[in-house]
């Protein structure tokens, strides 16, 4: 039996995500976001569901912050609702909303817990939306003031921030794939968006470093990992390809300024581009302070004409599945988060989601959920790996805290270390949450 051990000073959180939790969507002055609209939208979300209640957070939050303290996290990396502070979007500020956060980041450090704050987690509010959404570079403007706002509330209180969660997730799940807010299915389109997020990233960073913010940003992207199944040039060329539109298409950009070769060729076969102004890469380059990483799958593939936008398909049976159908593929963990450190160098870097589904309910009160904790244990192990070998990790959350509002799943995926019947909002402990807890207070744990 090997034991694992993790340095002292190595934060340990969990993670959230405003729309996902809060519910009260029509509250204290909140506006409409776009998950608000598109989950009302008949067959876009399973089972039509929508994040009105979610897990109530919104009025647990002393429930939810015990269950942190118990836990004994240090860290938690939450969201904050857009439209709770500007209703509109932009221009007048809801005072409501920022008075919620405040009690919560208040209540987080009284009770010892670092937060960790995303600035947008995908709900755009509607009013923008109503504009073009991040097609709009106007919506960039309507970050900054966002951004500039929470900084200036939250400055000395928050000390971590991350400015846009998977940018990937929003420009193609929400413009190409068409499987999130707004669900449009356009490449070009896509494109579009992926700049303006990347220049409301860098604007925002910018922003931070003109006030003099003590504490730390960056941004927090979901990589991927895949590696070819043969050494054959059309399996290696089909896996960059398919390796550079989930992490270097976001990665190259805000490291090195520019956008990755490959598939800009790639896309221009497709009839598409990045649209770049003068000085647009030099915004988006600016320095950041820390590197978020989400973290879930990964898998072998191998060149297929005609398959998919990338003639790449991946190979099926060779990895077991998680709930939701992520392959579990641990030592990809280790081998993404080394390759980031030879292609970017040595950012801090914090794993701002790995987690697993696993949908059991309670059976007499108790969750068993050893599967999760199986595969919390073999990405821990190489989180471990990693730092031997050297990579800047600074911290690891899970997602997520308690199940919760899996965006077009709706609530049939469970990723939390806490139950929640959605009927009651009743919060149960899983085992999960239990294995979770001793590693927090040990530091190691026993594979
Ligand atoms: C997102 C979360 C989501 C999780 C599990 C990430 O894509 O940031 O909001 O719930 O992965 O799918």
């Amino acid at each position: 039996m090997a034991t694992i051990t993790f340095p002292k000073d190595f934060r340990f959180g969990v993670s959230t995500a405003s729309y996902q939790i809060e519910g009260a969507y029509d509250e204290d002055g909140r506006g409409m976001s776009i998950w608000d609209t598109y989950s009302r939208i008949p067959g876009r979300v399973l089972n039509g569901d929508n994040g009105d209640t979610a897990c109530d957070s919104y009025h647990r939050m002393d429930e939810d912050i015990a269950l942190l303290k118990e836990l004994g996290v240090n860290t938690y990396r939450f969201s904050i609702a857009w439209p709770r502070i500007f209703p509109n979007g932009r221009g007048e500020v809801n005072q409501k909303g920022l008075d919620h956060y405040h009690q919560f980041v208040d209540k987080l450090i009284e009770n010892g817990i670092e937060p960790l704050c995303t600035i947008y987690h995908w709900d755009l509010p509607q009013s923008l939306q109503d504009e073009g959404g991040w097609k709009n570079r106007q919506t960039i403007e309507a970050f900054v003031e966002y951004s500039d706002l929470l900084f200036r509330e939250f400055s000395g209180k928050i000390k971590s921030w991350l400015t846009i969660n998977e940018p990937w997730c929003v420009s193609f799940l929400g413009y190409f794939v068409g499987e999130q807010a707004p669900g449009e299915k356009d490449l070009q389109t896509s494109l579009d968006v992926a700049h303006h997020l990347l220049l409301a990233h860098g604007r925002a960073v910018k922003r931070f470093k003109e006030l003099g913010i003590p504490g730390e940003i960056g941004f927090a992207p979901n990589v991927t990992w895949y590696e070819p199944f043969s050494n054959q040039p059309e399996d290696v060329e089909a896996c960059k390809r398919i390796s550079a539109w989930f992490m270097e298409w976001f990665l190259d950009p805000v490291f090195k300024g520019s956008y990755p070769q490959i598939l800009v060729d790639w896309f221009a076969k497709k009839g598409a581009k990045v649209n770049i102004q003068e000085g647009d890469m030099e915004i988006i380059s600016q320095p950041i302070d820390i590197l978020g990483i989400n973290f879930y799958t990964g898998n072998v593939s191998r060149y297929k004409e005609g398959n998919g936008t990338f003639d790449c398909e991946h190979l099926d049976g060779l990895f077991d599945k998680t709930d939701i159908g992520f392959t579990i593929y641990a030592d990809a963990f280790y081998k993404v988060l080394v390759d980031i450190k030879n292609k970017y160098g040595d950012v801090p870097v914090y794993i701002t989601e790995n987690g697993a589904t696993y949908n059991q309910d309670p059976v007499d009160g108790r969750v068993i959920d050893d599967k999760r904790i199986k595969y919390l244990k073999q990405h821990l192990t190489q989180i471990s790996r990693a730092l031997a070998s050297g990579v800047n990790l600074k911290g690891y959350c899970v997602w997520s805290l308690m199940d919760n509002y899996e965006w077009s799943y709706g609530y049939s995926m469970r990723f939390g270390l806490v139950h929640v019947d959605y009927h009651t909002l009743k919060r149960t402990k899983k085992d999960s949450y239990f294995w979770y807890k001793k590693l927090n207070q040990n530091h190691w744990f026993e594979l």
